[in-house]
C-alpha cells in the first residue's frame, strides 16, 4: 500500500496529465478527508458536517450552532475551478455569519497569501470593508497540501455538477449498507 502511494506520487510529479487523471486511490483518500472523523486515526476533516455526505450542503449543524450558523454551500452547484477550490479549502472564508474554515496551517501568511492578502493585510482592509475574510477557526484539523489536493479532486469528481452515484454511495457507506438502496437499480 505504501509503495503504491510512492508510485502514484512519483508518476504525478513526472506527468501533470497523469496527476489530473483523478486516480481512484487519490479520490478515496479525498473521501476519507471529507468525512467527519470518529477517531483521529480516521483522518476525517469534517467537511461532511457542513456540506453533507453527498455534497448538497446543510443549513444548520447543531455542533456549531452556538458558534455560528454553519450551513455549507451545495458543492454540486459549484462553478469553481480546481485552483479556486484549493484556495477556498486552504484559506477558508467568512462573511460575518457563515464560516468556511481554513484548513492549511500556513494560509494567510507571506508563504501562502489568501485572495492576495496576509492575515494582517486582511485585518487592515476589513475595517473599511466589513468583517475580515480570514475565518475564525472552529478547531478543524489542518491538512497537508496533498490532502487538500485529494479532497478537492474528490469534490470535483464526485459532487461538482453531478448527482450521487451508486458506486460512490457504496464507497461511503459500505457495500452492505441499506443507506444506498435509493441508488440501486430496481430488480424485478
Ligand atoms: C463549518 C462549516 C464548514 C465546514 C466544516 C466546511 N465548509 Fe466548505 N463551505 C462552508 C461555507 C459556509 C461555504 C460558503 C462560503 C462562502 O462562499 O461564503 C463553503 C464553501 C466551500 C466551497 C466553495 C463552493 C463554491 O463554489 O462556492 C468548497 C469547494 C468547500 N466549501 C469545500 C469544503 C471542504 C473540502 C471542506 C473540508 C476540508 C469544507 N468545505 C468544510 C462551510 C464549511
Amino acid at each position: 500500500m505504501k509503495l503504491g502511494w510512492v508510485a502514484v506520487v512519483l508518476l504525478g510529479l513526472a506527468s501533470p496529465a497523469y496527476a489530473q487523471q483523478a486516480d481512484v486511490a487519490l479520490l478515496e483518500m479525498g473521501m476519507r478527508i471529507f468525512k467527519d472523523a470518529l477517531t483521529p486515526a480516521d483522518g476525517g476533516a469534517g467537511c461532511e458536517l457542513c456540506h453533507n455526505w453527498n455534497g448538497v450542503g446543510r443549513q444548520h449543524n447543531m455542533l456549531f450552532a452556538d458558534l455560528v450558523p454553519a450551513g455549507g454551500n451545495d458543492l454540486t452547484k459549484s462553478t469553481m475551478t480546481r485552483e479556486q477550490m484549493i484556495e477556498m479549502v486552504s484559506c477558508g472564508t467568512f462573511d460575518g455569519g457563515r464560516i468556511m474554515p481554513r484548513f492549511y496551517g500556513d494560509a494567510w501568511t507571506n508563504a501562502y497569501k489568501c485572495y492576495g492578502k496576509t492575515a494582517a493585510e486582511d485585518a487592515l482592509a476589513a475595517s473599511a470593508a466589513g468583517p475580515p475574510k480570514r475565518p475564525p477557526q472552529p478547531g478543524m484539523r489542518q491538512l497537508a497540501p496533498r490532502e487538500i489536493e485529494a479532497v478537492v479532486a474528490y469534490v470535483q469528481a464526485v459532487y461538482q455538477g453531478k448527482s450521487m452515484s451508486l458506486d460512490w454511495c457504496l464507497k461511503w457507506y459500505g457495500t452492505n449498507s441499506k443507506g444506498c438502496d435509493n441508488w440501486r437499480p430496481v430488480v424485478q
